[in-house]
């Protein structure tokens, strides 16, 4: 029988606050779903979801690049900022997808790419065919190599991706590359380059595009210093806004333009800076008088424990009042090891790292992951951020309690990260693979052969399967979804002491309360009305548990 819960209509209106405190559901377009077989997800594949989405309960979808790429870092090497890849579709498909989105009541953020183009792209191409100190150079940052042919690279910095972050062209110039070869960083001082991502902000926006998600926000402002300093040089240096690389305070010039354009829409256009910065220099991304809001990443990156959590909220609930924006809460996406899995890893420091890499290294032995305790908690988890205030982004799948893909044979691997580091980095393909909508059809109803192969547990997380069974991972998402929408008040939280070290509670203004075992022992249920639970109650709030009360 389907547990499915049908919701009301929902109608998009011009309101200006929409984001701060929509969930967000993210979505990897070529692992999604493939409407035409040839196995890379696609957007109409995605509209024929977007009923699945509506009753999901999800304010908006993000959606990670669909531009034309040569996939050499997952579309995070964009050809052509303008269009869409012809394995994912067409501009006509993509309208019919924001024009179904927006029937639905769901907006729509796009990823933006502005920090590096691929190696593809039309500028690069025009770089490589012209001479050095042309125009076409200027868009990328070139520097003569060192020796006497310019043979040797002009510093020896790494690049994030591992392995030499300067490529030479072979006339005795080198570019500059952040990530990937194939992703050549941009010169944001050329004022062409500043004026063509206006053209593109807006290009999107007049489609109907509600927002945009900013990669690498903090990477685009660059002063290269000359002589060049060493990698131990650049490293030393403090990341106080005047680093020649990262975070320079001259970047939120270019957002400050940026937020000329989102605010020449009604309503405004939204954006959400992808910036790894110290957690006092985030609040200038999330300004209102540049990009709006800037993902934090402090619970994705705290273990499951109570006190841990209860500081990453306090303080960044702080630094959004700071900002005068709304925080953002994550624990899952494209880059990281799914938190299902996470959590059911030993402790760090018992042979695990931060994000689980090093169980995949190890080949994922199952000895050590306990992939019941590791849903449980993200279960709990999420229901306690659904009822935090701010904005909430899901990824794809983890509403289905996937796991992490730890066996990947290594020809199907697709990560430059793993390639460039010989296999030491393991990747983020595990949480990267298409997903199970069915227990049959085509890669399990993704649509085509799935290019990072499913493994044989997925079926039991298909979306077919959980949508029969009340007590499923899907089924909690929509709840929780749904009683948030209902529930949803001022963006105020008040912490209630538990008198347990292991129980995190707290209530909204409107008495909506969110209380969380993290400890394995049962503790007393608190008194009020239950409303929903991450596992069964029977009478106590048992172990790695969030229940939600109206007290
Ligand atoms: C951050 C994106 O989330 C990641 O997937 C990508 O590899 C890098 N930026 C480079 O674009």
């Amino acid at each position: 029988m389907s547990d499915a819960l049908t919701l009301p209509a929902r109608t998009l209106t011009n309101d200006a606050s929409w984001w701060r405190q929509a969930v967000v559901y993210q979505v990897y377009p070529r692992a999604f779903a493939d409407s035409d077989g040839d196995g890379v997800g696609d957007l109409p594949g995605i509209t024929s979801r977007v009923p699945y989405l509506r009753e999901l309960g999800v304010d908006a979808v993000w959606l990670s690049p669909f531009y034309p790429s040569a996939l050499a870092d997952g579309g995070y090497d964009v050809d052509d900022y303008r269009d869409v890849d012809p394995r994912l579709g067409t501009l006509a498909d993509f309208d019919e997808m924001v024009a179904a989105l927006h029937a639905a009541g769901i907006r729509i953020v796009v990823d933006i790419v502005p920090n590096h183009t691929s190696d593809r792209h039309a500028w690069f191409r025009e770089a490589l065919a012209s001479p050095r100190g042309s125009a076409a150079r200027a868009r990328y940052v070139f520097r003569d190599g060192r020796g006497p042919d310019g043979a040797e690279p002009p510093a020896d910095w790494e690049s994030v991706f591992g392995g030499p972050a300067w490529e030479p062209v072979g006339d005795g110039q080198w570019y500059l590359h952040h990530f990937a070869p194939e992703q050549p960083d941009l010169n944001w001082s050329n004022p062409e380059v500043r004026e063509d991502f206006l053209t593109t902000l807006r290009f999107w926006s007049d489609r109907g595009v509600d927002g945009f998600r900013v990669d690498v926000a903090h990477g685009l402002a660059k002063d290269l210093p000359d002589p060049l300093p060493s990698a131990a040089e650049l490293e030393a240096m403090p990341k106080d806004g005047t680093h020649p690389l990262w975070d320079r305070d001259d970047v939120h010039e270019i957002y400050a333009e940026w937020r000329e354009v989102f605010d020449s829409y009604d309503p405004p256009r939204t954006a959400v800076a992808e910036a790894w910065v110290a957690a006092d220099r985030r609040a200038r991304y999330a300004s209102p008088a540049g990009l709006g809001q800037a993902f934090n990443f402090d619970l994705l990156e705290a273990d499951f424990d109570a006190r841990q959590f209860r500081d990453v909220i306090t303080f960044n609930l702080g630094l959004a009042d700071v900002s005068g924006s709304s925080t953002t809460w994550v624990f899952s996406n494209h880059d990281v090891v799914r938190h299902a899995t996470r959590y059911g890893l030993p402790p760090r420091g018992a042979g695990t790292e931060k994000h689980g890499k090093q169980w995949l290294l190890d080949g994922g032995p199952e000895d050590q992951l306990d992939r019941e305790l590791g849903l449980r908690r993200a279960r709990a988890a999420t229901l306690l951020q659904l009822a935090l205030p701010g904005s909430s982004y899901i990824y794809q799948g983890e509403e289905l309690g996937l796991h992490e893909v730890a066996d990947i044979p290594d020809d199907a691997r697709q990560d430059p990260t793993y390639f460039r580091s010989a296999g030491a980095e393991v990747g983020r393909d595990g949480c990267r693979v298409p997903l199970p909508w069915d227990t049959d059809g085509a890669s399990l109803g993704f649509g085509g052969p799935a290019q990072l192969p499913q493994p044989a547990w997925f079926r039991r997380h298909a979306v077919s399967v959980q949508e029969a069974d009340a007590g499923s991972t899907l089924n909690l998402y929509r709840r929780a979804l749904r009683l948030r929408a209902e529930l949803q008040c001022d963006e105020a939280l008040e912490w209630l002491e538990a008198g347990d070290p292991d129980v995190l509670a707290f209530r909204r203004p409107n008495g909506w309360t969110s209380v969380t075992n993290f400890g394995e022992a049962p503790v007393e249920l608190p008194a009020g009305e239950v409303l929903l639970a991450s596992a069964p109650l029977d009478g106590k709030l048992p172990g790695a548990t969030t229940v939600w009360l109206r007290g």
